[in-house]
C-alpha cells in the first residue's frame, strides 16, 4: 500500500486483514514523505515500511523507477494507492499495470485531481461520494471498480464533506478489495466485473 496522509484507510484494510477470512495480507507501506500516519500505523503493526521522496532523485523517471523497485522486493499482488498523492508513471505501470487500485474521493469522472471534495462543494453538488478504480496512465481516469454515494449537506465545509465521504470510502475500498482478492476480477474496456 502507498500512502501520504494520516492513513485511515490503510488503517480500515490493516483491520481488515486481521480475520484470516478476509483473504489478504498487507505486505509493505510505503510513503512518499517523511513522518505520515499511514508509515506510523504500519510500523506499530510491525509491517514493513519504506520512504520513496522525489525530492532524493534526480528527476520523476528516476524516482518512479526507484518506487517500482522498492514495491517489487515485496512481491506484491496488488498494489493500493491509499491516499497517495503522486502520480505514478510508465515504469510503475509496466510493473504493476492491472493491479494498482486506487481510491478517490469523489464520484469520477466528476471531480479528479487533489481538490475533488473542494471541487465539487464549489460546483453546488448535492450527491458526491467516492470511486475505487484502477489505476491507468491519466488522472483518475482509470475503469471504475466501484462507487459508493454520499450526500453534500447545505452546513458543509470541505473538512466535513470529506470526513463522511471517508467513512465510505473506508468500507468501500475494503469490501473492494476483499472481493477481489477472494473472487478475482475481469476488465473488458471501461467496464470491470469482480467475480465470476
Ligand atoms: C482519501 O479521501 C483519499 O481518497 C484521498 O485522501 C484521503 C486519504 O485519507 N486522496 P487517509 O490518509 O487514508 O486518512
Amino acid at each position: 500500500m502507498l500512502v501520504s496522509g494520516t492513513g485511515s484507510i490503510l488503517q480500515a484494510l490493516m483491520d481488515a486483514c486481521a480475520a484470516p477470512s478476509f483473504g489478504a495480507r498487507i505486505v509493505a507501506v510505503g510513503a512518499d514523505r517523511e513522518g505520515t500516519g499511514g508509515v506510523a500505523r504500519a510500523a506499530a503493526a510491525g509491517i514493513p515500511t519504506f520512504v520513496r521522496r522525489l525530492a532524493d532523485s534526480p528527476d520523476r523517471f528516476a524516482w518512479d523507477k526507484a518506487l517500482t523497485a522498492d514495491c517489487a522486493a515485496f512481491e506484491p499482488d496488488l498494489v493500493i494507492l491509499a491516499g497517495y498523492l503522486k502520480l505514478v508513471g510508465s515504469d510503475f505501470l509496466a510493473g504493476f499495470g492491472g493491479r494498482i487500485v486506487n481510491t478517490h474521493p469523489a464520484l469520477l469522472p466528476s471531480f479528479p485531481g487533489i481538490h475533488s471534495v473542494r471541487d465539487a462543494l464549489a460546483h453546488g453538488v448535492k450527491v458526491t461520494g467516492c470511486s475505487v478504480i484502477l489505476t491507468d496512465p491519466g488522472i483518475d481516469s482509470g475503469p471504475i471498480l466501484a462507487q459508493a454515494a454520499v450526500a453534500v449537506r447545505d452546513d458543509d465545509d470541505e473538512d466535513t464533506l470529506h470526513e463522511r465521504i471517508k467513512v465510505a470510502e473506508r468500507t468501500l475500498v475494503v469490501d473492494t478489495v476483499g472481493r477481489m482478492v477472494r473472487d478475482g476480477w475481469s476488465v473488458d474496456g471501461r467496464k470491470v466485473r469482480i467475480g465470476s
